[in-house]
């Protein structure tokens, strides 16, 4: 890839990786991603915003060579975050740049001490709202803790208005435009985004959205995906997504092995859709876990739906109850479903799965063998409770 002018003496460098498929070996990339970075040629100091994931090194010092106006020369490496899809490159541009020096927080320091092994000469350590002068252009750090992880910080260009904010109000979506340029489909990745790396982390990314907003920012440059020349877009986006609003919507996250619990999540699903009830019924052994992840991003309800295997709910199940748990959705209730044939204790383990959600469990209805009369009406009761209590955000549907 060729380096793409942001502005004068502003450029954008990293890389697209069009063919990645999984992130974290867990997060399907239907889009593949980007790892931005970003090279600032100031009049006496030249300065690179993250470098990017460490298979594509190569590709990256290929850009700064071509990008060399003056001759390739990096005086500073700043590093947002350390996680390695940003930082991984960092030894790399070290061995080519042995001049360059890395600025970030103590706690980044550490965390690439750690990681990539990266000696405490190399670093050049900044506090939160410190600036550093290239010449014409200064850099200003503020520390925004948990977007994504502890130590992660946002850069902000002064003179340009120009806010580096690493994963935070990223996308995986390798797009050949620089800037956003289908606001429709960059919006709908920016979710799945969300949902998928920074939805447990909710009320540290409201303080984070305030302290942005302190800033006059004109374009927003992540490290993933496009950049924003209209900064609203995805900051009022965000505040939507981590606001406390709810939707009338039921997630059904269910397996099914011989069609008993299919047939109690079918009969669910029709009985709710009649009450006026949204929901996103989601097959397990077929579903993108990024889907499942940004319908929970809003849904009022989560069901699991589970028959009983070797005493225990369906290990596709547990996955499932597993990843809602890790990822802290606003959800209000949650119930499971399901089916079993001796016994076992499917119901239990599914709500020790659940228990960091702070959330209403309904009754669970669980039946021996293939659903009979009396199950069909215990699944009627439910879905008029989860009609009931759905009521406030029927009008959102
Ligand atoms: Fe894109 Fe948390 O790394």
């Amino acid at each position: 890839m060729i380096a793409q002018e942001i502005a004068p003496k502003i450029l954008s460098v990293g890389v697209k990786d069009w063919d990645r498929r999984l992130f974290d070996e867990l997060i399907p990339l239907p889009d593949g991603t980007t790892y931005n970075s970003y090279l600032i040629l100031g009049s006496e100091k030249t300065a690179l915003i993250d470098t990017v994931d460490p298979t594509k090194s190569h590709e990256l010092i290929s850009n700064l060579e071509r990008a060399g106006a003056p001759a390739p020369r990096i005086d500073y490496v700043i590093a947002n975050h350390a996680e390695q899809d940003h930082s991984g490159s960092i030894p790399d541009i070290l061995a080519r740049f042995p001049n360059a020096k890395v600025v970030t927080n103590e706690k980044c320091k550490g965390f690439l001490a750690d990681l990539l092994l990266i000696k405490n000469e190399h670093f050049l350590t900044i506090q939160d709202g410190e600036s550093l002068s290239l010449g014409d252009k200064t850099l200003e750090f503020h520390f925004t803790p948990w977007v994504h992880w502890p130590e992660t910080m946002v850069t902000y260009l002064k003179e340009n208005k120009i806010l580096f904010s690493c994963d935070f109000f990223g996308s995986h979506l390798a797009d050949s435009h620089l800037f956003v340029h289908d606001e429709y489909k960059v919006l709908a990745d920016a979710k799945r985004y969300y949902a998928e790396i920074m939805m447990p982390f909710r009320v540290a990314i409201k303080k984070n959205i305030e302290k942005v907003e302190t800033l006059d920012v004109k374009i927003i440059a992540p490290s993933h995906g496009p950049l924003y020349d209209k900064p609203r877009l995805i900051i009022d986006a965000y505040k939507d997504w981590i606001s406390d609003r709810l939707e009338n919507i039921v997630v059904v996250a269910y397996v099914s092995m011989h069609d008993s619990t299919r047939h109690m999540v079918d009969h669910l699903v029709d009985r709710l859709i009649a009450k006026g009830v949204g929901v996103k019924p989601f097959n397990l052994t077929r579903t993108d876990l990024g889907d499942l992840a940004m319908a929970l991003v809003d849904a009022a309800t989560v069901i699991i739906g589970t028959p009983t295997v070797l005493a225990g709910p369906h290990p596709a199940a547990v996955y499932a109850a597993s990843l809602v748990n890790a990822l802290k959705p606003k959800t209000k209730y949650a119930t499971i479903i399901g089916s079993y044939g001796w016994g076992g204790k499917a119901v239990e383990t599914i709500k020790n799965n659940l228990n960091n959600l702070k959330l209403e469990l309904l009754e669970p209805v669980f039946c021996k063998g293939h659903p009979q009369e009396q199950d069909f009406l215990a699944l009627d009761r439910l879905a008029d409770e989860i009609a009931d209590r759905h009521k406030p955000f029927m009008r959102e549907f």
